[in-house]
């Protein structure tokens, strides 16, 4: 991506740019493989900063390791590690994807994975007793996930036992509405009590993967807050520091809590 893409520049301040709504975009053209190795292809002190707050409340906040739980990555696009991270609280993990691109990169990356997320999973597990037992973290996701095809705004409620949403939300659409609608839904597929993660982008003005221009809401904390708030109930919201993976966006953002 180049760093001064126009696509990435703020309209002068008089221009009205129009709404783009999830459904106005083709995501079936996302390039999985550019954006992993734009984002993932190594490990990223944000990154890192995110599993520890979300490990660390997992650790915390999880179901017992011998249930049979079941958990989901809502939008996992070509991002293995926050399934990595509820690998030891979930007997299956879907993968929940809209992109016919990124599932079938999510299907492939499975069987076999690139090296970088052995990184991730040293971050993940260092330290952490849970994840001790898991030596082969990458063929254990092999066998206990499964890629499913659909759209966080049409899930049945109530179904899964701990849930992450990476940078979703708010990377989908131009629109409020929209945005409250993926959080609040993200959140509504689990049982009640259920703990989950979120990380959303801060301030985002969309992001561009191999040319193509992809929309966001610019949200901050009080929007993730007032977003989560009729669904989830412990909700605890930390700012990362993040600033030098592409231009128009100011951080990132993570979100636990339990749905109500
Ligand atoms: C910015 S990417 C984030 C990918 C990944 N979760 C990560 O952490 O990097 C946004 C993802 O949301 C997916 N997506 C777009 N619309 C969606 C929808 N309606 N329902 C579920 N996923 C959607 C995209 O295909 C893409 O994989």
């Amino acid at each position: 991506m180049a760093e001064s893409d126009p696509r990435l520049l703020a309209p002068p301040a008089d221009v009205v740019t129009p709404l783009v709504g999830n459904g106005d975009v083709d995501w079936d053209t996302f390039d999985s493989q550019a954006y992993f190795s734009h984002n993932y292809g190594e490990l990223r002190p944000d990154d890192a900063r995110i599993i520890e707050i979300v490990a660390g409340f997992f650790e915390r906040n999880a179901p017992g390791r011998n249930a049979m739980r079941h958990a989901i990555d809502v939008g996992a696009g070509a991002n293995l590690y926050p399934a990595m991270v509820m690998l030891p609280y979930s007997a299956r993990v879907t993968l929940f994807e809209r992109a016919y691109t990124n599932r079938v990169w999510l299907q492939h990356e499975l069987a076999e994975p690139h090296g970088s997320w052995r990184e991730f999973w040293d971050k993940i597990a260092s330290g952490r007793p849970e994840y001790q037992p898991i030596r082969n973290p990458l063929g254990v996701l092999h066998d206990r996930a499964v890629v499913e095809k659909g759209s966080v705004f049409s899930m049945a409620p109530d179904r899964y036992d701990l849930g992450t949403m990476f940078f979703v939300a708010e990377s989908i659409t131009t629109r409020t509405d929209e945005f409250q609608r993926a959080a609040r839904n993200f959140v509504r597929v689990l049982r009640p009590g259920a703990p989950f993660a979120a990380a959303f982008m801060r301030d985002s003005s969309g992001y561009v993967v191999k040319g193509q221009f992809f929309p966001a809401c610019s949200i901050g904390p009080e929007d993730v807050e007032k977003a989560l708030a009729p669904v989830a109930r412990n909700v605890d919201i930390e700012m990362v520091e993040s600033n030098d993976l592409r231009e128009g966006y100011g951080g990132m953002m993570v979100a636990t809590g339990r749905k109500k």
